[in-house]
């Protein structure tokens, strides 16, 4: 495996000791042992400024947004479309409007399944997909496809756990309306070529819609360099709160695209005749928003960029080729995902031991990793397993973390072995 980057691409080391200040949370004991968090791609720790920044808004900034003539109300709206400006920033889209605030991932994919999906998907049309998707990214377009008569085409995963490129150029066909793919598996790790996928589905007139849910909190993302028409990702993922995300699209599809939800906000006039909707981005923010978790979002972007992606890219390269370094020498142990570009996650098995039993015994060291099918049971399948195990690194973990962890793998031996 090659990791992303080189610890020492990004010039400067991260001052992790310094970072993990930051994190109340990494105080706490987990059974009288010092936490030890690598679930991070399930979500998240979040720093001071983070939580402050929520009290803050709480407490001094908060009404409801975009309707008041009142002082408080002009505050928070300008708060709200600061927050998305900021967003739009920090993955390079061209315009504020392209930046919709909705749940999640889940709900960005849902609402371009469903908008974009309904108005432009017809029966024996096709949906491609990569063997690497999170359910989020898969079971939208099956209702889609239920709904619509079209059918989800899937691009095969090697044994690596990367796309087979030339089958995705084999499978791009006059049928295939829209191309669904993870920047980087929640799964396996593996970073996907997006720019050369979305070249080629383009020179088709193909739009591409990348699942950024994993790559955003561990790599600079450039929305021009990969070119592609919608991106989603989620806040708490990113070290910001739950129940925010962003959908990117590129205006013009939004502009086309039918509502998602209709509700206050999302309308120029209503009459019982007839509706007319405001313009975009708020005709897809139907009702009254995460307003408080859009601003902290931008406080958590504010705070990843002020470490600055390249360097926090490379920090976790770091880990994470220790880390593999580490299993490769224990018997019994088969990673899962060696992809050549991977970031961040650390999948494995270990033969005769299940991976809950593995996360228990990690947990009773003070150590949080995930186990089970990881919101990804066609990876599973792929690779001939029921479940498995992931560590997934984060900005504020360290290298002596990582030797804690194998420490706890030699644990998970001894007493289950
Ligand atoms: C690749 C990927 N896509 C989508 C999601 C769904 O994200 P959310 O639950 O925040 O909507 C996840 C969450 O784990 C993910 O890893």
């Amino acid at each position: 495996m090659r990791a992303a980057r080189k610890a020492d691409d990004a010039g400067v080391a991260l001052d992790v000791a310094r970072i993990r200040e930051d994190f109340p949370i990494l105080k706490r004991l987990i059974h009288g042992k010092p936490l030890v968090y690598l679930d991070n791609a399930a979500s998240t720790q979040k720093p001071a400024p983070v939580i402050e920044a929520m009290g803050h808004f709480y407490a001094a900034g908060y009404s409801n947004i975009h309707r008041g003539v009142y002082l408080l109300s002009e505050e928070a709206t300008e708060a709200y479309e600061s927050a998305r400006k900021k967003v739009q920033e920090f993955v390079g889209a061209r315009d504020s409007r392209e930046i919709v605030f909705v749940r999640g991932t889940t709900e960005a994919i849902n609402l371009v399944s469903h908008t974009w999906g309904r108005s432009n998907v017809n029966p024996g049309d096709e949906i491609l997909v990569s063997g690497m998707e999170h359910h989020s990214n898969i079971v939208p377009w099956q209702i889609l496809c239920q709904e619509r008569g079209c059918r989800l085409v899937v691009i095969p995963i090697d044994d690596r756990g990367e796309l087979i490129y030339e089958e995705f150029e084999r499978l791009l066909s006059p049928r295939t309306r829209i191309v669904a793919v993870a920047h980087v598996s929640n799964a396996l790790g593996t970073v996907n070529p997006i720019r050369r996928i979305v070249e080629a589905a383009h020179r088709q007139g193909v739009p591409v819609l990348v699942d950024g849910a994993q790559a955003v909190a561990h790599q600079p993302v450039d929305l021009q360099e990969l070119g592609c028409d919608f991106y989603a990702f989620s806040g708490h993922k990113l070290y910001g709160p739950t129940g925010v995300g962003v959908l990117y699209g590129r205006a013009g599809l939004l502009e086309a695209m039918p509502p998602y939800q209709g509700g206050g906000d999302m309308i120029r006039s209503v009459t019982f005749e007839k509706t007319t909707y405001n313009e975009i981005p708020h005709k897809f923010e139907a009702g009254t928003p995460d307003i408080g978790g859009a601003v902290v979002l931008g406080a958590a972007i504010d705070y990843v960029e002020k470490i600055g992606l390249e360097a926090i890219a490379a920090h976790e390269a770091d880990l994470l080729e220790r880390a593999t370094r580490f299993m490769e020498s224990v018997p019994r142990v088969r990673i899962v995902g060696t992809a050549r570009e991977k970031a961040s996650v650390l999948s494995f098995a270990i033969e005769g031991i299940h991976p809950h039993d593995v996360g228990t015994v990690m947990d009773s060291e003070g150590i949080a990793i995930r186990a089970g099918h990881l919101c990804a049971q066609p990876v599973m399948e792929r690779f001939g397993l029921p479940a498995i195990a992931r560590a997934s690194f984060g900005l504020y973990n360290s290298a002596e973390e990582v030797e804690v962890f194998a420490r706890g793998i030699r644990k998970v031996l001894e007493v289950l072995g």
